[in-house]
């Protein structure tokens, strides 16, 4: 099966053998006949987090169920389980729709619902965490359901238990999702200030936020229907006190943010835009011209086209900063 049309990076690549799953209670006998056959499972939701390295020989599962459910209602605040399957933009377009607010800050994300959990997706002053009741899972090696609470899911920056001890392990098959009903905009972040600003708007409503969180990133973030992206290509690297410090006094302009325990986020894209990457453009891998943080495949580039690219990158920003960026997508294969 070709997972070009699968991956937003639009790399070319193929799986043994592709498995739609349209209906979670399937998963317990589907995936003991991919582990019967001794063949590697890789699950796949919308394709945005992934970097095909080179071809899978196993089978892939494509998460594709649907639904949104309703499960509690407690005063202001509503529990809702929402399928693995489901786009994560249409769920938060909808939840704001419904009258379900605290997801405005994370409209456009690419990718599905299941997704979200992996790397505790954020943007914009939100993260998945700050909304997450639990995740529902299919526990591969126990051949078992499981639900875990927020708390158990071990959220940190773009990490996750299921980066960590459950990776490979965990088909995720429903979020439960803790929002209120109640207006409560989270408008912090400067580029959103700004955006609001601009707009004339002081007291932004949550249908603000969405829009203008919307705005921010149809001018900076490439759309993968035009142009193959996995959103940022790496993490902001995150410095302990002492390295911060030492950092800032040497480069006392690079933006950075207060992170856990003392620590300090620092923005990648800063790095490599400093370094002269931004719009590079080697045959078809590229860095985007308007989000250091983002490589692009502009038509036809390799796995290998893009890899080396960010290799170079990394390798500029650690000689001229003593900065480790890593990669942030999941690398496949190869
Ligand atoms: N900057 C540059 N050059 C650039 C881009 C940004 O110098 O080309 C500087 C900006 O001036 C700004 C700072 O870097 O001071 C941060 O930029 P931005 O607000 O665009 O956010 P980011 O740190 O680059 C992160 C997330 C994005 C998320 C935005 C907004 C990661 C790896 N990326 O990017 O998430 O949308 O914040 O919250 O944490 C993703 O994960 O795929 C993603 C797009």
């Amino acid at each position: 099966a070709d997972l070009r049309a699968l991956n937003t990076l639009h790399l070319p690549a193929r799986a043994a053998r592709l498995q739609p799953v349209e209906d979670a209670a399937d998963l317990p006998a589907l995936t003991a006949a991919v582990a019967d056959r001794g063949e590697p499972l890789l699950v796949l939701g919308g394709g945005s987090n992934i970097v095909f390295a080179g071809d899978f020989a196993g089978t892939v599962l494509h998460m594709r169920t649907r639904g949104i459910e309703l499960l509690a209602q407690d005063g202001d605040t509503v529990q809702v389980a929402v399928a693995a399957g489901e786009l994560w933009h249409d769920w938060v377009a909808s939840a704001l729709e419904r009258g379900w607010y605290g997801l405005e800050n994370l409209a456009l994300i690419p990718g599905t619902v299941g997704a979200a959990p992996v790397q505790n997706i954020g943007a914009y002053g939100i993260e998945l965490v700050d909304r997450l009741q639990a995740v529902e899972a299919w526990d591969l090696e126990a051949r078992q359901w499981l639900r875990l609470s927020a708390a158990e899911c071990e959220m940190g920056y773009r990490d996750s238990v299921f980066k960590r001890r459950l990776a490979g392990r965990a088909v995720i098959t429903r979020v439960i999702f803790r929002l209120s009903t109640v207006p409560d905009p989270r408008a912090q972040y400067a580029d959103l200030q700004r955006e609001l600003a601009a707009r004339g708007i002081t007291a932004p409503t949550p249908r603000d936020v969405f829009d203008a969180v919307c705005a921010i990133r149809r001018a900076k973030l490439p759309d993968p229907a035009q142009i193959g992206n996995a959103g940022s290509f790496f993490r902001n690297p995150v410095l302990d006190a002492a390295d911060a410090a030492r950092l800032l006094a040497a480069h006392p302009d690079a933006p950075h943010y207060p992170a856990a325990g003392g620590a300090v986020k620092f923005a990648a894209a800063w790095f490599i835009d400093r370094c002269g990457w931004k719009g590079v453009r080697r045959g078809d891998a590229g860095v985007h011209e308007r989000q250091a943080l983002v490589l692009v495949n502009h038509g036809q580039a390799t796995a290998a086209e893009l890899l080396a690219l960010a290799r170079d990158i990394q390798a500029d920003v650690r000689a001229r900063y003593g900065v480790a960026i890593e990669p942030e997508p999941v690398i496949v294969g190869g």
